[in-house]
């Protein structure tokens, strides 16, 4: 598939997709959620990709939300079905791919785009970045996940706060509240984002993904987290990958978990 909206860029094990739209700030029109969809279901089918980076193109925006001027006349079923469809394609799917997602937030990441950032395993931030929630400025609510993900990360009195307020925060603010992990120059950005998947692809990919169900399994409906976690590990131990782990370290070697 060609796209007109993102780029991707592979280099070694690591997968970079810029969303590109600097005019509109990155803004996350339909296109570009399903051009992102179909990138990401690649990867995720690839034993080829290791790790995944999401960032935005220019010097400005991670992404500045959904893009505004799509859904400005939109119904009340049109709006659930944006919103539903936006869950399903995008939002959800980062969070559950089999590969980590790192969101590397260099500028403003509002709306869509903080919501995009939270449903990726792992942020960090340019020291330029402002992120935040103001749908409510625009007379609607984060509709892609920002009311539950924004409660799980930083705790639900900031982000009442957050929500409400439609205010935005700096990077210091945000990794005080333990919504990015690190920030760094912009120009340091990408390299801490490759250094921190580098890391990721030398592990085990099976486990890595098993980790990432067995997390993910605190939040889902009806799901026993602890129990989740116990089938996963158990079934680690049926696995290539848990036999060349273990037996390298007895060799007092580097295991290779990617021999073809
Ligand atoms: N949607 C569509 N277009 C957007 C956009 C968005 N979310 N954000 C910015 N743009 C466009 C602007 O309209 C402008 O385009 P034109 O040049 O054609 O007018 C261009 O990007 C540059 O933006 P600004 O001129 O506004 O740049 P600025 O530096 O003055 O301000 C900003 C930057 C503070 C990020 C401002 O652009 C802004 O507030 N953007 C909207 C942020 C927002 O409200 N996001 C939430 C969207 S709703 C949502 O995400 C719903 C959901 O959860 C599903």
């Amino acid at each position: 598939m060609d796209y007109t909206n993102i780029l991707t860029n592979q280099e070694g094990l690591v997968l970079t997709i810029t969303i590109n739209r600097p005019k509109q700030l990155n803004a996350l029109n339909k296109e570009t959620i399903n051009e992102l969809h179909h990138a990401l279901t690649a990867a995720n089918q690839d034993n080829a990709v290791g790790a995944v980076i999401l960032t935005g193109s220019g010097e400005k925006a991670f992404v500045a939300g959904a893009d505004i001027k799509e859904f400005a006349d939109f119904s009340v079923e049109k709006g659930q079905a944006l919103s539903a469809e936006g869950h399903e394609l995008l939002f959800n799917f980062v969070e559950k791919m089999t590969k980590p997602v790192i969101a590397a937030i260099n500028g403003f990441a509002l709306g869509g785009g903080l919501e995009l950032a939270m449903s990726a395993h792992i942020r960090i931030a340019s020291d330029n970045a402002r992120v935040g929630l103001p749908e409510v400025s625009l007379g609607v609510i984060p509709g892609y996940g920002g009311t539950q993900r924004l409660a799980q990360l930083v705790g639900r009195g900031k982000a009442f706060e957050m929500v409400t307020t439609a205010g935005m925060i700096g990077v210091e603010e945000a990794q005080s509240w333990g919504l990015v992990n690190h920030v760094v120059p912009h120009d340091e950005l990408m390299a801490l984002a490759n250094k921190i998947a580098g890391k990721i692809c030398k592990n085990s990919p099976n486990a890595i993904s098993a980790a990432i169900r067995a997390i993910n399994a605190n939040y889902e409906d009806g799901v026993n987290g602890y129990q989740a976690e116990i089938e996963e590990f158990g079934n680690c131990f049926g696995t290539p990958e848990f036999v060349e782990g273990t037996t390298a370290f007895l060799e007092k070697r580097k295991a290779n978990f990617r021999k073809d």
